[in-house]
């Protein structure tokens, strides 16, 4: 991903990297871009990265879909609480989220206590289109991809709104989301 111009200066984005004190949390729909516009914000800001979903799916030893399947969804909510208070714990670094982390009280908490929120929003067509590309997620079977995944937003928007900043990502490429994410970050610290 190439971050899209007109945006920070390397010097811009050192003051930056030198501000921050908290981990940046991500959180937001499925298929919003995470993990993929996680990854380049860290390795800008010379952060380490973590995965939410990942993390849990080490820890389980078994994949997202495997631990809703064995033990169900509260299990799963469970683990994953307990992975992102470890990593928030773990002082500044960029972590990606599972969709519904934020939407879960006590995880929500953690997240606006100890890290810095930014939630990634698009409208629903653009999630749709994305979530085309991966059919590992346990909450899409079963149903109309569309349809859940507008239930779900509607849903998830009022718990995602707790988050101190905002960023919309389109349907274009990810360095645009990736240049509003730093743009930010950088007026909020
Ligand atoms: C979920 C989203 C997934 C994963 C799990 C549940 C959700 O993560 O945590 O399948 O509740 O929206 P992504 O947002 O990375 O797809």
């Amino acid at each position: 991903m190439t971050i899209a111009p007109s945006t920070l200066s390397d010097a811009q984005i050192k003051s930056l990297a030198a501000r921050i004190d908290r981990p940046i949390v991500l959180v937001g729909m499925m298929g919003v871009g995470k993990t993929s516009v996680g990854r380049k914000l860290a390795q800008l800001l010379s952060l380490p990265f973590a995965d939410a979903d990942e993390a849990i799916e080490e820890a389980a030893q078994m994949s997202v879909s495997e631990i809703f399947e064995r033990f169900g969804e509260d299990y799963f909510r469970d683990g994953e609480r307990r992975v992102i208070a470890r990593l928030v714990a773990e002082g500044p670094k960029v972590i990606a989220t599972g969709g519904g982390a934020f939407v879960q009280e006590e995880t929500r908490e953690l997240i606006l206590e100890r890290g810095i929120a930014v939630w990634i929003d698009a409208a629903v067509e653009t999630l749709v289109d994305r979530v085309k590309r991966k059919d590992t997620r346990p909450l899409l079977r079963g149903g109309d991809p569309a349809e859940i995944i507008a239930r779900l937003k509607a849903e998830r928007e009022p718990f995602y709104a707790h988050a101190p900043l905002k960023v919309m990502s389109g349907p274009g490429p990810q360095g645009e989301t990736l240049r509003r994410v730093l743009e930010a970050l950088d007026q909020w610290l």
